[in-house]
């Protein structure tokens, strides 16, 4: 299931945070690709460190955990830190699956990737091309997403980015470990916990019906979640 979440970047944040990715250094994206990936990654990423260091990792995590979309959709446990990639006139990455588990730059810990993420950083008619096409039980899956806004997809799913033909496609991606590994039944979850916030505002506070289904909700969170 794709799942997009709007706004997790105001236009000025986005501003922001392009003029500084503008004054870091970039390097070949291809260095960070699985031995499959590498050959068919043509795209340049900026450099972890200084990504790091200018505050724009923490600032992107930060907005995650502060939009309820993306906390209940992810149910997020562990990050792989953002990311940040562009994509030239004929750049592009062809099919390939995400690695499934990662090790967090510069320590020991392993993340397991249940859901890659992109948050999509340049705006829609700043580039053709660059669609991120997922493939789905349903077929395949177009993807281009204002800048601020955000699609979460399995990460077991293949994927790639076509061509840039104009312009230039600037991205942040990233991965989650969610406490509820399956994907159905985060899933479920997710619908669970959007019926409950749509029922919210036209019931009294303290409603019964309602605490109930929260009771339900964060059981059945109980019974999936592992840490
Ligand atoms: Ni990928």
């Amino acid at each position: 299931m794709l799942i997009t979440c709007e706004k997790v970047l105001a236009a000025e944040e986005v501003r922001a945070l392009r003029a500084t990715l503008a004054r870091l250094p970039w390097h070949d994206g291809a260095a960070t690709a699985g031995s499959l990936g590498r050959a068919v990654k043509h795209n340049r990423q900026v450099d972890e460190d200084a990504a790091a260091n200018a505050g724009l990792v923490d600032e992107i995590l930060r907005r995650l955990r502060a939009t309820p979309r993306f906390v209940s959709a992810a149910l997020p446990h562990r990050f792989y830190p953002p990311r940040f990639n562009r994509y030239a006139v004929g750049e592009t990455y062809g099919a390939h699956v995400d690695g499934a588990v990662m090790r967090l730059p510069g320590r020991d810990d392993l993340v397991r990737t249940d859901l890659s993420a992109t948050l999509f950083l340049s705006t829609p008619d700043e580039y053709d091309g660059g669609v991120l096409e997922i493939d789905t039980r349903f077929g395949v899956q177009e993807v281009k997403l204002d800048a601020g806004d955000l699609v979460l997809y399995p990460a077991n799913s293949l994927h790639r980015v076509t061509p840039v033909t104009r312009g230039e496609r600037i991205a942040s991606f990233f991965w989650i470990e969610s406490l509820v590994r399956d994907t159905d039944a985060r899933a479920t979850l997710f619908d669970l916990d959007e019926a409950i916030q749509a029922l919210t505002p036209e019931r009294p506070t303290g409603d019964p019906v309602l605490l109930a289904l929260s009771g339900v909700y964060h059981n059945l969170l109980r019974l999936h979640a592992a840490t």
